[in-house]
């Protein structure tokens, strides 16, 4: 059974199409970057598991539920950290773990360059976020290191993925569920979404 859920929210399809738009300068593409990423988390955390509990109103005691899930965001840096504040408003007692993954511009492999885990996990779900699942390669040794943590359920919540991207994600870690708001077309040859919307980084922090 495929794991990968692509929003058929209107509100996602049209503040991606925002977003992919060579007009939309860093603030505004921040905002939907922010939006699209609350959006798409919602989603992505309609399986977490709460208990029973009762809560006193005004008028009597109503029956409810509270989260037994901890959660765990984990930004792939850099692009991956615009992605965290729409997340935390819906989720605020979030951990937030960030990895520093960077994709070799020769070999387009990811190599890790910070890490601060602890040594045991705390949390019991996490969210990767990481606006682009080009070649996976960033997404596979991310959930590759969250694994080793111990962390036992694993979500990716991006933007927009390559084809080819989500069969490497799938093919390596096929109990990862993939959240994104688009499948584009193709990666080009220096590893690019098309038409994906450009680098996520630069856009995001006007560098570039
Ligand atoms: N990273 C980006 O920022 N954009 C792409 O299209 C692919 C990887």
């Amino acid at each position: 059974m495929s794991l990968v859920h692509v929003s058929k929210h209107p509100l996602v399809a049209h503040k991606l199409t925002k977003l992919r738009s060579v007009e939309t300068e860093p603030k505004r593409f921040r905002e939907l970057v922010r939006e699209l990423s609350a959006l798409l988390a919602y989603e992505a955390t309609a399986d977490l598991l709460t208990r029973p509990v009762t809560v006193q109103t005004p008028m009597g005691v109503a029956q409810g539920a509270e989260l037994v899930d901890t959660i765990g965001l984990v930004p792939i840096l850099r692009a991956g950290l615009g992605m965290v504040e729409g997340v935390w408003e819906l989720m605020p007692t979030a951990e937030v773990w960030h990895l520093g993954i960077y994709r070799d511009e020769k070999t387009l492999k990811p190599v890790q360059y910070y890490n601060k885990l602890p040594t045991e996990p705390r949390v019991s779900v996490c969210l990767i976020l990481d606006p682009m699942l080009a070649t996976g390669g960033s997404a596979i040794a991310a959930v590759d290191i969250l694994k080793q943590w111990g962390v036992k359920r694993i979500k990716f919540v991006g933007l927009i993925g390559s084809p080819e991207g989500i069969q490497r994600l799938e093919t390596h870690h096929p109990d990862v569920a993939i959240h994104l708001a688009a499948i584009d077309e193709r990666l080009n040859n220096q590893g690019y979404i098309v038409p994906g919307l450009g680098d996520a980084g630069d856009r995001q922090f006007g560098t570039g």
